[in-house]
Order: C-alpha cells, then sequence, then structure tokens
C-alpha cells in the first residue's frame, strides 16, 4: 500500500481529516481537483473557494460600506461622499480566498500531508484496500486501506436554468458580479440567499427575494424568524413568502432575466431582473468518482449513505461532510474529519450534532445551537424560557446596536440548557459560549452564576440565563 489513508477532496471535512490522521501517525494523501484561475491548486473546498470565506470577506466589506455611508453621522463622525470600488473590494475577497489556499497547503506540508491536484476516482478494490486514479496535474495510481470521501456539495439548480454565472447565478457568480445590478432577484430565502441578498442590497441592488415556504426561516427559533423578517424588511430586503416559480425566462446576451410567479395569494406576479441568484439548496457531490467500482452506492437523494460514525457500507471507505447526512456546514464536515481520523488511529470519538452551532451572518447575525421553543413545544417537553434585549445591554447601547435579543430555553425540571437563540450583534461569537455550555450538560443557573465581564455583550448571555428564573437584573 502507499499510504493508510486517501482522503478524496480537501474541503473543511476532507483537509481537516488529512491533517488529523497524519497528526496521529498514518501515512496520509490528500486529493483535490479545485483550480485557481492560473491553473494551480486551491484547496479549501467550497467553504474556502466559493462559501464561507468569500461570502464572510464580502459581507464584512459591505457592511463597512453601509456604515460608513449611513452609520458614521450618530458618532458624530461627517463623512463626504462615499465611492464604492467594486474592482477592488472583489480583489480584496480574491486575496482573502488565497491567503486560506495557501494556509492549507502550508498545513499539508508542515503534517507530511501527500497533497495531489487532480481529480480522484476509484478504480478497484484490491487486497486489504482499494486502488484510486488520479487524472490531472498531478496524474497518479495510489493504494491505500482506508479511504475516505470528502467531495462535498454543489448547488442545486432550478429546471431549465442554468447557471451561466453572469446574470443567472449560483454562489459561486454572485460572490463575483463585477457590476452592482439595479435589480437583484433571488429564489429562496435560506441562508446563502440571505447573506448575498445583504452583500448586494448594500451595494445598492433593489433585492427581491422569492420563497416557496409561507414560513420564514423555519429552521430557526420562531420568534427569531420574526424579528429576523422585521428587520430585513426594514433594511429593504423584498421578501416574499408562499411564492410558486412558474417560469424563469432566461436572458438574452444583454437584457433583463424575466420571472412568472404566483404569491402566496394565488395571485400571479412577473418580475424583471438584471441578476438572478438561485439559493434552493445543495445537492452531495459524487460525479466521477467511480464509486461502483468498490460496490458503493447513493440514496435516492444522492447521498454517500454512512452510520453514525461515517462508515459506509464498504469496510474501509468513509465519507465526511456535505456528501452525507446532516447539516451542511464547515464545522460539522470538520468534526466528522477530526472523528473519523481518530477512529482510524483506535481512538473512541463521539460528534454531538445537537450541539452544532448555526450561524446567519447577516446584519442582525443570527444564531443558534440546540432545540427551539416549537420543536420543544412539539416534543411535549417541559421548559423555561428567559430573554434578554440588547436594548438593555451597556455595550449594545455604546456600539450603536441595540437589535435583537438573547433567548435561553431550559428543562422545567432539571434546569438543563436545551437550546439558545441569538438575534443581534456578534451573535456569531456570543454562541460559543452557549454551544460549550451544552457541551458540559450546564444549566441555565450555571451560566447566571458565571462572572461575565462588563460592559459586554455577553451579559445579554448572563441575563438570559437569569430570565428563565424570573430574575433579570437589567431587564
Ligand atoms: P467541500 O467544501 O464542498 O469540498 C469538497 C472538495 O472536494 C472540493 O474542493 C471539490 O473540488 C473536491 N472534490 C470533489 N470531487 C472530487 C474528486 N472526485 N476528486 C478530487 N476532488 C474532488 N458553512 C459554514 O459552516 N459557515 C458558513 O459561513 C458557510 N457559508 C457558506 C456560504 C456559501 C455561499 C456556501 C455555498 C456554503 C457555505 N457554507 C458555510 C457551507 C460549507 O461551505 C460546506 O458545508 C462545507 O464546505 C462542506 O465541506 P466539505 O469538506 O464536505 O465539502
Ligand atoms: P437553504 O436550505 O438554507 O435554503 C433554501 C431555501 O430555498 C429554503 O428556504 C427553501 O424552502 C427554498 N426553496 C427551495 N426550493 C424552492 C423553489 N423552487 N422556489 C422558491 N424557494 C425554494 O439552502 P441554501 O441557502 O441554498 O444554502 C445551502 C446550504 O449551505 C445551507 O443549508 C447551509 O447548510 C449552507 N450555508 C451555510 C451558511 C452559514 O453557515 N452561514 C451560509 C450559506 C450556506
Amino acid at each position: 500500500m502507499d499510504h493508510d489513508l486517501i482522503v478524496i477532496g480537501a474541503g473543511p471535512g476532507g483537509y481537516i481529516a488529512a491533517i488529523r490522521a497524519a497528526q496521529l501517525g498514518l501515512s496520509v494523501a490528500c486529493i483535490d481537483a479545485w483550480s485557481r484561475d492560473d491553473g494551480g491548486p486551491a484547496p479549501g473546498g467550497t467553504c474556502t473557494n466559493v462559501g464561507c470565506i468569500p461570502s464572510k470577506a464580502m459581507l464584512q466589506s459591505s457592511e463597512h460600506y453601509e456604515h460608513v455611508a449611513h452609520g458614521m453621522a450618530e458618532h458624530g463622525i461627517e463623512v463626504g461622499s462615499v465611492k464604492l470600488d467594486l474592482a477592488r473590494m472583489l480583489a480584496r475577497k480574491q486575496q482573502v480566498v488565497r491567503q486560506n489556499n495557501d494556509g492549507i497547503l502550508y498545513l499539508f506540508k508542515k503534517n507530511k500531508v501527500r497533497f495531489l491536484h487532480g481529480h480522484a476516482a476509484f478504480a478497484a478494490k484490491v487486497d486489504g484496500g482499494f486502488e484510486i486514479e488520479v487524472s490531472g496535474a498531478d496524474k497518479a495510481t495510489l493504494r491505500a486501506r482506508h479511504v475516505i470521501i470528502a467531495t462535498g456539495s454543489r448547488p442545486r439548480a432550478l429546471p431549465g436554468v442554468e447557471f451561466d454565472e453572469k446574470r443567472e447565478l449560483s454562489n459561486t457568480g454572485a460572490l463575483a458580479l463585477q457590476k452592482v445590478p439595479a435589480r437583484m432577484g433571488i429564489i429562496g430565502a435560506g441562508v446563502i440567499g440571505l447573506e448575498m441578498g445583504s452583500v448586494w442590497r448594500r451595494l445598492g441592488a433593489q433585492v427581491t427575494v422569492l420563497e416557496a415556504l409561507p414560513d420564514f426561516l423555519g429552521a430557526a427559533d420562531t420568534q427569531v424568524a420574526k424579528e429576523a423578517m422585521k428587520q430585513f424588511s426594514r433594511q429593504g430586503l423584498d421578501i416574499q413568502l408562499g411564492v410558486k416559480i412558474a417560469e424563469v425566462k432566461p436572458a438574452a446576451r444583454s437584457g433583463p432575466v424575466k420571472l412568472r410567479y404566483t404569491d402566496a395569494k394565488g395571485a400571479e406576479q412577473a418580475l424583471e431582473v438584471d441578476a438572478l441568484m438561485v439559493s434552493i439548496g445543495r445537492l452531495p457531490h459524487t460525479e466521477g468518482l467511480q464509486l461502483d467500482k468498490v460496490g458503493l452506492g447513493t440514496d435516492e437523494r444522492g447521498f454517500v449513505v454512512v452510520d453514525a460514525d461515517c462508515r459506509t457500507e464498504v469496510p474501509g471507505i468513509w465519507a465526511v461532510g456535505d456528501v452525507v447526512r446532516g447539516p451542511m456546514l464547515a464545522h460539522k464536515a470538520e468534526e466528522e474529519g477530526v472523528a473519523v481520523a481518530e477512529r482510524l488511529a483506535g481512538q473512541k470519538p463521539h460528534v454531538d450534532f445537537n450541539t452544532v452551532p448555526w450561524v446567519i451572518y447577516t446584519s442582525p447575525e443570527i444564531a443558534w445551537v440546540g432545540q427551539t421553543e416549537q420543536a420543544l413545544k412539539a416534543a411535549g417537553r417541559a421548559y423555561k424560557s428567559g430573554s434578554f434585549p440588547f436594548m438593555a445591554n451597556g455595550r449594545a447601547r455604546a456600539l450603536g446596536d441595540t437589535t435583537g435579543f438573547v433567548k435561553m430555553l431550559s428543562d422545567a425540571a432539571t434546569d438543563q440548557i436545551l437550546g439558545v437563540h441569538v438575534i443581534g450583534p456578534m451573535a456569531s461569537e456570543l454562541i460559543a459560549e452557549a454551544a460549550v455550555a451544552m457541551e458540559f450538560k450546564a444549566s441555565a443557573e450555571d451560566i447566571a452564576r458565571i462572572c461575565h465581564a462588563h460592559p459586554t455583550l455577553s451579559e445579554a448571555m448572563k441575563e438570559a440565563a437569569l430570565a428563565t428564573d424570573s430574575r433579570a437584573l437589567n431587564f
């Protein structure tokens, strides 16, 4: 065998698995097909190249732009005319991506992971392992005892609408528009729709978001979703729920994309936009892997089937990240990657899906971990609820960002924290405390008794914990 382990895909699931396995003394090769514009390797997967990292870079830049243009006067700062240099903003985003690509290549070297730039496919089952064929820049045939499939996901298209990434966009095109579209349409008010819709609205586009479901952000706590809808609508995002898309007429070489749809009341509507992003979920990516050569299949939705430990039905082949069941999140992929590597080294790791945090990086940010109030109600669980608004938090007032609240849900009898929901400033950072607390099976009382620095946004977490016992101090 050439290696103990071959990892196919260097997204957050794959590259982290490869590094952890190498740390534990395994001989590891990791193969990834993603290329930079100049043809060089671009490890990091969707997350680094067209997902988490570039979207957060654009969210940050566009938020600065909006703050400077509209949010400085209340701080007593007068700003002259504010000009957008989109080319420079995009170049910065690309530089951030490149730094992450290079960082992963450096980490591979540091940890003695053999990296191959190319497309991997199963060639055959061989005695004691598997043969993998690599085509592309680093053409090779490799054998290993174990293989981890970490090939990620790709955007789901609307039937009949192909992504040309100029006017009919997936996340890839929406992160690279060279001009702010005057009118932007978004199909799907999920995480990508809201994040990218926020970016282009801040930069000047009139954004219409068309969502099929009658409820907004169904996965979030209902109270949070309601507050989010209010804030996004106030900002100017036109979010229409319960719509049914009837027709999307792709743009001719120039001219608008034309849509026809039925609104929630059943009335026929027409919309013309200069760019249309389709963000209606993502599909597992297994194209060209030749799973059949090793007797592996996928389920009816295309996912590689795994057990709780990420084992496939073929002993020796594992799968992690977006290509398997569970939330399509980078940190979930990473946790699974680490767990498989440790299992291969004889350890007994465990991933708790109930404590995987969710974050939506809009403004206000939205973050949660654990169960929603509606889920607890549906399960008939007796719980206590405590909320604390940022309006009553000194640091939020000083920041000038008092939107939203922290909400904590704990068991009525034991006080164990069951879920925490944050909408407001730095929700993405605040949720880490709740995730730690839930991992340690903490009670709301535990958080309430911990000394939190003053003045910080984190005091809102402590106050929400106190509020579960009706004893918030500042509200
Ligand atoms: P991927 O990151 O998709 O990586 C798979 C890799 O495998 C790719 O590089 C691909 O080229 C390679 N590959 C596939 N097939 C082969 C083959 N046969 N041979 C060689 N290489 C192959 N998640 C978060 O947690 N936080 C966020 O803020 C966030 N923001 C997002 C924003 C956007 C716009 C999008 C689209 C996604 C976002 N996500 C976010 C989701 C996150 O990107 C994914 O959950 C994560 O990338 C999944 O990691 P993965 O390793 O499973 O797959
Ligand atoms: P999503 O599942 O979050 O949202 C898709 C939305 O499209 C849903 O609300 C769905 O009801 C709607 N929809 C589906 N079909 C439709 C149709 N025909 N017409 C109108 N609406 C329709 O998926 P999205 O936004 O594409 O993102 C994919 C995944 O990427 C997310 O689920 C998430 O796991 C990951 N992601 C995570 C981010 C984060 O952690 N901050 C950021 C961006 C993406």
